[in-house]
């Protein structure tokens, strides 16, 4: 009985100078005027939306959901670095317009389309199914790409406690305090109270040469999707700052009809045990229309652990 939205205006960021080599470190904080910003955000629409009543504005405790925050893995120009990698699973030499085309599909994405015609090589006896290609040579395994965690400034040991694997529609991703996981948003792990001075999830990522990091920062029900903002993670530490705005709807709601409030709950899915939301319905739109025209698509929504 909920909808939640992240404003993620007002970021600022802040490079340091300092740059401790390999760590890659940002910090994403949530600061404590980003309360009142919301407040006079309630009051605003108090006074111009009848429908919106800012009793939230007389709240003295309170607990928020930190947004959902998705780092997927994006090409690099690791192409030499890919071939080597073939190589050595493959045992066999291949041809550097091959592998890199190899490469370019592995990381195919909405955003990151690969126009070129496919090299056809027949002297390789080799079926290349890009989805074995990922599931062979990149992380779905949170260690391999987290170094350390620390949320509220305390140190989280296991990152798959706050991360989980996903295949979404911008590819492999590891996501926090997503739906995708969590029944509803008293169970995600990322949360906040009044009583928190640190707001903060502080991340530093290992690097690697085949591939970069982008981040996702969207509500709980919301996925990475083609037209998500998203901040490329770069070797500098860099602090992002976001103001989350929560807003609970009565439970009657749900009873109105859709065409009435115009949304859906998340729990109002087409799709079973995918909860709804707009990035995911472009996301399954988008997947079925490929199935439709060319027979193939990276992205299947009924599979999205491989
Ligand atoms: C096909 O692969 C072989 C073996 O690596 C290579 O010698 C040949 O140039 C490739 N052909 C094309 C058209 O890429
Ligand atoms: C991920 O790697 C860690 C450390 O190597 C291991 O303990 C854990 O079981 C792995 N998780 C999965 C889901 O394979
Ligand atoms: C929050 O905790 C992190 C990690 O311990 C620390 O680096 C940061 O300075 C803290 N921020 C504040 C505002 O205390």
């Amino acid at each position: 009985m909920w909808r939640k939205s992240v404003m993620n205006f007002r970021g600022f960021i802040r490079s340091f100078v300092e740059n401790k080599g390999l760590l890659w470190i940002f910090v994403i904080g949530i600061s404590g005027w980003s309360t009142v910003s919301i407040l006079v955000l309630l009051k605003t629409r108090y006074e111009t939306d009848s429908t919106t009543i800012g009793v939230s504005t007389a709240y003295s405790r309170w607990i928020n959901t930190f947004p959902s925050i998705g780092i997927c893995l994006t090409k690099s120009r690791a192409f030499n670095e890919f071939k080597a990698m073939m190589r050595e699973y493959f045992q066999e030499d291949f041809a550097f317009s091959f592998t890199r085309m190899i490469y370019e599909y592995a990381f195919l994405n909405p955003n990151n389309i690969f126009t070129k015609e496919p090299t056809k090589n027949t002297s390789y006896p080799y079926n290349f199914n890009i989805l074995d290609i990922r599931r062979k040579m990149f992380p779905t395994n949170c260690t391999e790409c987290f170094k350390e965690i620390y949320f509220r400034g305390e140190l989280v040991t296991d990152c798959e406690e706050i991360f989980k694997f996903h295949v979404t529609e911008m590819g492999y991703c590891f996501l926090a305090n997503n739906l995708l996981d969590y029944d509803s948003i008293e169970e995600m792990p990322l949360r906040y109270s009044s009583l928190d001075n640190n707001r903060s999830l502080r991340l530093y990522m290992r690097s690697s040469v085949m591939y970069k990091y982008e981040m996702y920062v969207n509500s709980p029900e919301d996925l990475p999707f083609f037209n998500s903002l998203t901040y490329t993670i770069s070797t500098d530490p860099t602090t992002y700052a976001f103001n989350v705005e929560e807003i609970h709807n009565h439970e009657g709601v749900i009873d109105e009809p859709i065409s009435q409030r115009k949304c859906k709950f998340p729990s109002e899915s087409s799709i079973e045990g995918f909860p709804y939301s707009f990035s995911a319905c472009m996301s399954i739109i988008r997947s079925e229309f490929e199935m439709k025209t060319c027979d193939c698509s990276l992205f299947n929504p009924k599979d999205r652990s491989t």
